[in-house]
Order: structure tokens, then sequence, then C-alpha cells
């Protein structure tokens, strides 16, 4: 039998007040050690649904399980549920409140009662994780809105969730922050956490993600990232465009270039390496000039 989901959704409906259902009847699972991305457009509910999965808002039918055990909404099971799930806001101002960064990062773990000693070595170990231990000391408000982002992230870090949540954390990033904070993921991956986020970036989700969940009017759709991510049909539905990894894929194809059950490039420098060894080395390099 199949080990139960780490976090998982049955069922699950939601109406805010006076509104109609943002999400019905439904099932989402995230798998331990899955990437996970969410994807789908505006207003389709992948807020509301990270609410649900971080016990910030309870779902009116259905319910949520951590490793099969249901969740139950009070202060205890809250607690424990934090301690699982940690979920950072798209908006870092939603999220930062503290005086300092050091101060903001140390509020979940002070909260938990641990000792100091361990508070700080969380603290520490979050600020190094997310490359601003220089900036520790200094005011969050006065932070820039990358460096303010970095800050609410280690500040989830710090709790040491199994799963960490991220509502559309490249959004607002430069491409090197971008970067960084992706390498920083990959580093928490590899240290056992298993992250999901909420992105309207086919491309980064094809590179970056594991799994893929699709949000469309008839409910979520998760699977493998280069199957979901080439389904037109559900893209199309989910406001979305063809990754353009898939989209070379397809022509690569057309060009008996790669096998027909090959997977796909999903970097620039993956793209290079097919055409290379399908001695085309001419594509992927820089046109020669005039
Ligand atoms: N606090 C709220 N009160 C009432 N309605 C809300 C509230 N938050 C969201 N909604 C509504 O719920 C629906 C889903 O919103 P949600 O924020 O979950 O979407 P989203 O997929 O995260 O969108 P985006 O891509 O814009 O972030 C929308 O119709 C929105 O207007
Ligand atoms: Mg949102």
């Amino acid at each position: 039998m199949n080990e139960p989901a780490l976090v998982a959704l049955r069922g699950a409906s939601f109406a805010y007040e006076d509104g109609p259902a943002v999400l019905s009847g439904l099932d989402f699972e995230v798998r331990e050690g899955r990437a996970l991305a969410l994807l789908g457009r505006n207003g389709s509910g992948k807020t509301t649904l990270m609410r649900l999965l971080s016990g910030g808002l309870r779902p009116q039918a259905g319910g949520l399980a951590v490793e099969g055990e249901p969740v139950r909404y009070d202060r205890a099971g809250l607690t424990r549920l934090r301690t699982t799930v940690q979920l950072v806001v798209q908006d870092p101002d939603d999220q930062l409140f503290a005086a300092s960064v050091a101060q903001d990062v140390s509020f979940g773990p002070l909260n938990l009662g641990l000792p100091d000693a361990e508070v700080r070595s969380r603290v520490a170990g979050a600020l190094a994780a997310l490359d601003i231990t220089a900036l520790a000391d200094r005011p969050t408000h006065l932070l820039s809105y990358g460096q303010r982002k970095r800050a609410a992230i280690a500040g989830a870090v710090a709790m040491r969730p199994r799963v960490l949540i991220l509502d559309e954390p490249t959004a607002g990033l430069d491409p090197d922050g971008q970067e960084r904070l992706l390498a920083t993921l990959d580093g928490l991956r590899e240290a056992g956490t298993t992250v999901v986020m909420a992105t309207h970036d086919v491309d980064l989700a094809l590179r970056w993600s594991d799994d893929a969940a699709l949000l469309t009017p008839d409910g979520v759709h998760t699977g493998p990232a280069p199957s979901m991510l080439s389904r037109t049909d559900l893209l199309r539905q989910a406001g979305l465009r063809l990754p353009w990894g898939v989209a070379a894929a397809r022509l690569l194809r057309a060009q008996g270039a790669l096998a027909a059950t090959a997977e796909g490039p999903r970097t620039a420098e993956e793209l290079a390496a097919m055409a290379t060894a399908s001695g085309r080395p001419d594509v992927g390099t820089a046109p020669a000039g005039p």
C-alpha cells in the first residue's frame, strides 16, 4: 500500500464570506520529497489552496490530513501543523512585522517555546540559508523588496518545516535574485524539505519541479511536471502557454533530432547539449557574425 501523503486535502471546499465557492470537492496531495509547482490563472484559488494546506483557512467541507491523520483546528493541532507546514505569503510586507530581520526570523521558534540556544542556532541557520546574515540587525522596513522576500522565507525556514509552501516566491525578483532563490530552495530540498510553490512561470516550473498541479475551473490536475506542462488543453484553461522547453522538444522531434519518447530540454544548457549530441553543434551556440 502507498504511504499516506505528507499533507493532503480531501474533498475540500472553500468559499469566502458572501462569495462563491473558490474550491469545491478538491483532492490535493503533497508527497514527501516531491517539489511541486502550483499553477493557475489569477483568481483561480492558488493562494486559497495554500492557506488551506497551512491551516490559515479551514475548509467548510472535507478536511486536511498530515500523514493520514486528520488535522484538528484547536491550538495544539494548529501548533503541530505549523511545525510541519510553513507558508510564505506572496507579499513580504504581509509577513514581516518585527523591528529587525533577526527578531522577525526568531519569532516563530520563540513562539514554539524552544530554548534560547536552539532559537539562536535556527535563526543563524535560516539567515545563512537565505544569504542574509549581513542583514540580521537591519530594520525590515528599510530592506529592498528582494531582501524582504528573503527575510520572510527565512522566518519560515527557521521553523524547520517538513513542507515549505511559497506563494509566488520569484515574483518581483531580478533574474540573479531568482537564480539565488532557486539555489537556496535546492539546498533546502537536499536537506529533506518538501517545497511547494505557486508560480505563473511555466519555464521555471518545468525546470524546477518534479510535479505540477494545474488549477482549472473543473478542479486541480496533478502529475509529473514534463507531462502536465505539455498538456496544451489544461495550460490554456489555466491561462498559461507552453513552456519553451516543451516547444523546443516538439521542434527537435519534428526534425528527428530527439527520440519520440525522450524528455525535452529543461534549460538552455540542456538544449545546447541535445543539439550537440544530435550532430548539430550549430544549434544553441551564438550566431556567427556577419
Ligand atoms: N479575503 C478574501 N475575501 C473574499 N474573497 C477573496 C479573498 N481572497 C481571495 N478571494 C477570492 O477568491 C478567489 C481566489 O483567490 P486567490 O487569491 O486564491 O487566487 P490566486 O489563484 O492566488 O490568484 P493570483 O494569481 O492573482 O494570486 C478570487 O475570486 C478572489 O477574489
Ligand atoms: Mg495568489
